[in-house]
């Protein structure tokens, strides 16, 4: 069972938002897209990027340094199955925005 860390006020992060958070012994980058949640390890997998200063659109970020893009929803990189992000669950409770500690395990 993953442990949750309250990262955020809800009212703090409003639709378009992004920004670093720490859950455990990561550093997330947490979007609200449209009201929905996602968190991404702040670091893209080819060279170390801050994926938080990427590009969105749509349920993808693309990485600022080299635009390798990853799904939001999954980490999964958009061109090919051969890296992505460790991805947390977040969920909203008590006007707070919650991160697992843990990333979720990939099968
Ligand atoms: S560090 Fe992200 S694409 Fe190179």
């Amino acid at each position: 069972m993953p442990e949750w860390i309250r990262v955020a006020d809800l009212a703090a992060t409003p639709p378009g938002s992004v920004q670093v958070v720490r859950a455990g012994r990561y550093d997330v980058a947490l979007f609200n897209v449209a009201g929905n949640f996602y968190a991404l390890e702040n670091a893209c997998p080819h060279q170390g990027g801050p994926i938080a200063e990427g590009w969105v659109e749509d349920l993808t970020v693309t990485c600022p340094w080299h635009a390798w893009c990853f799904d939001l929803r999954t980490g999964d990189m958009t061109l090919g199955q051969f890296a992505w992000i460790a991805r947390f669950e977040v969920r909203v409770e008590d006007g707070g925005v919650f991160v697992a500690t843990e990333p979720v395990e990939r099968a």
